[in-house]
């Protein structure tokens, strides 16, 4: 597995329903290690002794999981045959793993032809079993090419969402990719001034119209700030309500996911059962500290709670320093603070009033000001991996059609 792929689906997958039917206790074992991983903790996991028999038998009377998966030892019609009969008594939503005996590209194309999602030869080692069915679970949701990228900070006030704000502008607009600024604020979100519009809803409204499916009403509720930038009008909240309830703010997150292929949350202002929801589905985090001591300790105990959160899984998050220089005497130097986190703070970027406060009441692009492409450059360089992007697509140099043509294989463009 390449660290694409890992990255891919490194992530707390959807809640859903599997099932696997076999004789075999390999594959057996692989599936209930599955059981410790953390990104399955949603999923339900059921083994059942048999095979495609057994499934034909299981489900003529009972609704079928979101997956199934069946391990064969017969490849030839006998068993295609009695798989369209298995075929009968599911639905759409339900989606099939094969597991053979043997290689056979034939039918391989076969099964595909009928709506298998893929076909595994035994034996299915477990990182081979967890990627095949997240991936799956990822596709039914329509969210399996999309990105999630979240930005968290130590504090109030160290910039998340101004960084948010440039980091959409600057992958919308530089890198041409259809992205979604989501605020995670409520009535406390500063987006509609950093991107000029007037909020003309709310979060907890957005949240019911997805429960809902409700996609007019959300369609409305979108404000496309540029050609391929687009925001949910929300912050017309009322500062001191309660906001959307975690379950429900993960089907907004989930509609957004399966239209556009890169979804930003500024998660300043959000309310803990919030941050953590979109922590655990992020593909990346970056994390915004400030080079002063109660920042630094703070992003100390997140990066712990975060990595609980991810069942110890760290490596998508990147701390990122804003405000250096904004009190030199009282800061942390930068090697401190490496320490102190251990690990280095990826990027570092200045205390520059003039170039930040202006952009953001102007509402204007952070990388198009003397200053600010320097710093939106580094910060997508920690994106680039998330992003499928080399560092040296990046731009710079004001050829911004190196960046468009080469890049982001990966993420096709939703319509
Ligand atoms: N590097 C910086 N230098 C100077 N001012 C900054 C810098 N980064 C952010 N700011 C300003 O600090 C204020 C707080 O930033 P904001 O993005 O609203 O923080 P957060 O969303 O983390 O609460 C804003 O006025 C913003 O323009
Ligand atoms: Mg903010």
């Amino acid at each position: 597995m390449s660290d694409e792929e890992r990255s891919y689906t490194s992530i707390l997958l959807p809640g859903a329903r599997v099932a696997l039917f076999t004789t075999d206790d390999e594959t057996q074992a692989s599936f209930q290690g599955l059981e410790s991983d953390w990104r399955f903790a949603r999923v339900k996991l059921e083994t059942v002794p048999g095979d495609v028999e057994t499934a034909i038998q299981r489900f003529s009377g009972t609704a079928a999981p979101d997956l199934i998966i069946i391990q064969t030892e017969s490849i030839d019609a006998s068993f295609t045959d009695r798989l369209e009969a298995l075929a009968e008594h599911l639905t759409e939503h339900t989606s099939a793993i094969i597991i053979g005996p043997v290689n056979d590209v034939n039918l391989y194309r076969r099964l595909v032809s009928m709506g298998v999602s893929d076909y595994l030869v035994k034996p299915v080692p477990a990182p081979v079993l967890a990627e095949d069915i997240a991936q799956t679970l990822l596709e039914q949701i329509g969210a399996s090419d999309s990105r999630l990228i979240a930005l968290l900070g130590s504090k109030g006030g160290v910039g998340v969402s101004v960084l948010s704000e440039a980091l959409a502008w600057s992958i919308s607009g530089e890198l041409a990719q259809k992205t979604f600024l989501l605020d995670a604020a409520g009535g406390w979100s500063t987006l509609s001034v950093g991107m000029d519009f007037e909020p003309s809803t709310t979060l907890p409204e957005a949240v019911r119209a997805a429960v809902d499916h409700n996609e007019d009403s959300l369609t409305r509720m979108i404000y496309q700030a540029g050609e391929k930038l687009f925001v949910l009008s929300s912050g017309g909240d009322v500062m001191l309500d309660d906001s959307a309830d975690a379950q429900g703010y993960e089907t907004l997150l989930g509609y957004l996911m399966g239209l556009y292929p890169v979804v930003i949350v500024d998660l300043s202002g959000a309310p803990s059962a919030l941050k953590r929801t979109v922590l655990t589905r992020a593909h990346q985090t970056l994390l915004v500290t400030a080079p002063t001591l109660p920042s630094v300790r703070a992003t100390r105990t997140l990066l712990h709670e975060i990595k609980d959160l991810r069942g110890g899984n760290i490596e998508d998050v990147e701390v990122v320093t804003n405000m250096v220089g904004y009190s030199p005497k009282f800061e942390v130097p930068k090697a401190q603070i490496g320490e102190a986190l251990e690990r280095p703070p990826t990027v570092s970027i200045p205390f520059d009033t003039s170039l930040f406060v202006s952009t953001e009441s102007e509402a204007l692009k952070l990388y198009d000001q003397k200053g600010g492409d320097e710093i939106v450059k580094n910060l997508l360089r920690i994106l680039e991996k998330t992003l499928s992007v080399s560092a040296n697509d990046l731009g710079g140099d004001g050829d911004k059609k190196g960046g468009i043509g080469q890049l982001l294989s990966k993420l096709k463009t939703k319509s």
